[in-house]
């Protein structure tokens, strides 16, 4: 595979010189376009700080603040695929060079070249051809769907800043973007297999679905992998609502982690830049000899090509991201400034469901995803229609303390209920009892007349209302009311210990189960 780069170290420092230029950029830019944004009507209230309900004539004075602007993501959207453009010719700069297209430079095609002289004999046809053959195309379209998805995703997410759009129409459209990532999977001949951990693999269970514990998905699992994009970009917008909670940084960065265990990095591009570093420090490194005959090599190395190639892409995307949410979080922490809209969630999620895909490793990054999968299977009540969902289900200011406390929904009453709703107030029962959700309920009525008691003949009032079933509420509920900022720094530090638990199970329990 004479395309692949010896090692990735130059190409990874311009990759982190663009996260740099692009927290730079992002953090310069916001201020700046903010105050158009809000000129053309993107702008929202923040629904978190004093002031929001008018009703209360003492915060008169904060409630004539201005609205943030909303969809600042999409600043940070449009500077990062410009960056990522201005990057696409970096890792294929070999092949481009003229030296590239020497026969000399290319041992593994030599043979090959002997066979594509011309007929006129136009060496340098033969070169040229050579050259093109020589050009990793696929690893190039590879590139260039990824871009066609994020900006699919971006002009969505705008979209949907712009014009609200539904959830019966938000759910497939990223399926759609996906589409060009898949063609290029296919092409790459992707795998379609699922192995499954060694004590699944019993002959007499799995019979004609599985062959020494492969199962052959197949289209299946193209479906699986559509179904993770539309949940990458989703599930980040649901999870929303809190300043600093939609930029997310951790996942970017356990992802930049994983990518770098399965990488080597020769310390030789340092050699040049030693004459100019600080005397003190160049004198603490080992001498140029040594450095440029050194490489650091992580712990975790793998030694297959591909596979170290599969993640240099993923870090390629992941490095301006995590420039970008930090470019972006400077403006939307808490007291935030703007707000980064879906423009943001959908971006920063396709970008995660593009690096899961094509990189393969899309369970690892579902594990990456714990706080987000909690939220979502939580949600699912009122995704669904089982419990009623407010269009706002962020929690909601106590203006007397300046905490946060969780939101309710609106529970009909008995008599008004659907089929479906009273199979929620079941649910939100069994939930209640295990201290997942809170229940407003009427007062408890003489005891032949109670209702929702779960048969256990307890006297209590019918449920009227419950908390919003987000995981921002629930860690409101069970852990108390925090400011607002406590309460971003408190689902950080679960999607912290979740990363570290993904960790955990990638590279213990994973290569216990799968025998690797
Ligand atoms: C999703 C959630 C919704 C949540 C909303 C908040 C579901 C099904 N939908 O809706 O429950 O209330 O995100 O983003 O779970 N805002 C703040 N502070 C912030 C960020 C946003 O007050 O830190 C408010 C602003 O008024 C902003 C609005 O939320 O204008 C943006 O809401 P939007 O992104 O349109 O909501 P959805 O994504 O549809
Ligand atoms: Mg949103």
């Amino acid at each position: 595979r004479p395309h692949e780069s010896a090692e990735p170290t130059v190409t990874v420092l311009v990759s982190v010189g663009l996260a740099l230029a692009a927290y730079s950029l992002v953090a310069a830019l916001v201020p700046q376009l903010a105050p158009h944004l809000v000129n053309k009507g993107l702008c929202g209230k923040d629904m978190l700080k004093p002031g929001f309900r008018r009703a209360e004539p003492a915060l008169e004075q904060e409630a004539k603040r201005p609205h943030s602007p909303e969809a600042t993501g999409v600043i940070g959207a449009a500077v990062y695929i410009l960056l990522l453009a201005l990057f696409a010719p970096l890792p294929y700069l070999s092949h481009l060079l003229p030296s590239s297209f020497h026969p000399a430079a290319l041992p593994s095609l030599n043979t090959t070249a002997a066979q594509l002289v011309l007929p006129d004999g136009d060496p340098c046809a033969a070169l040229l051809l050579e050259g093109s053959l020589a050009f990793p195309h696929h690893s190039f379209a590879t590139y260039l769907a990824s871009l066609l998805s994020l900006l699919i995703a971006t002009f969505l997410g705008f979209c949907d800043d712009v014009f609200d759009i539904r959830w019966r129409f938000k759910l497939p459209i990223p399926i759609i973007a996906s589409v060009p990532l898949l063609v290029t999977y296919a092409a790459g001949h992707g795998v379609t297999d699922v192995v499954l951990p060694r004590v699944f693999r019993i002959r007499e269970l799995l019979g004609a679905v599985a062959t020494n514990g492969v199962v052959h998905l197949g289209p299946l699992y193209y479906l699986y992998m559509s179904m993770l994009s539309t949940f990458c970009t989703n599930s980040i917008n649901i999870l929303a609502g809190v300043n600093g909670v939609e930029a997310p940084l951790v996942i970017a960065l356990s992802i930049i982690l994983n990518d770098l265990l399965y990488l080597t990095f020769s310390l030789s591009p340092l050699v040049p830049l030693l004459p100019y570093l600080p005397a003190a420090l160049a004198a603490r490194l080992p001498p140029a000899e040594a450095l440029a005959g050194m490489s650091w090599t992580a712990g975790f190395a793998h030694g297959s090509r591909a596979l170290a190639d599969r993640h240099a892409f993923s870090l390629y995307f992941m490095l301006p991201l995590v420039g970008v949410c930090f470019g972006l979080l400077k403006h939307n922490w808490y007291p935030s400034r703007a707000f980064v809209g879906d423009t943001f969630c959908y971006f920063s999620g396709m970008a995660f469901a593009v690096v899961g895909i094509l990189g393969h490793f899309s369970k690892t990054l579902l594990a990456l995803f714990v706080p987000q999968v909690a939220n979502f299977v939580y949600s699912t009540p009122q995704l669904f229609g089982l419990v009623p969902c407010p269009r706002h289900r962020l929690p909601r200011l106590d203006p007397a303390t300046g905490t946060l406390v969780p939101s309710w929904a609106v529970v009909p009453p008995r008599a008004l209920r659907t089929r479906r709703q009273e199979v929620g107030v079941a649910l939100l029962c069994a939930l209640e009892r295990v201290g997942l959700v809170a229940l407003r309920r009427e007062p408890p009525a003489p005891p032949a007349a109670c209702s929702n008691s779960g048969g256990g003949g307890e006297a209590k009032g019918d449920v009227i209302g419950c908390t919003n079933l987000t995981v921002l509420n629930l860690l409101l509920l069970r852990a108390g009311s925090v400011r607002e900022d406590a309460l971003t720094r408190r689902l950080a530090a679960c999607q912290v210990v979740g990363s570290v638990g993904a960790f955990a199970l990638r590279y213990g329990a994973g290569r216990w189960a799968y025998g690797e």
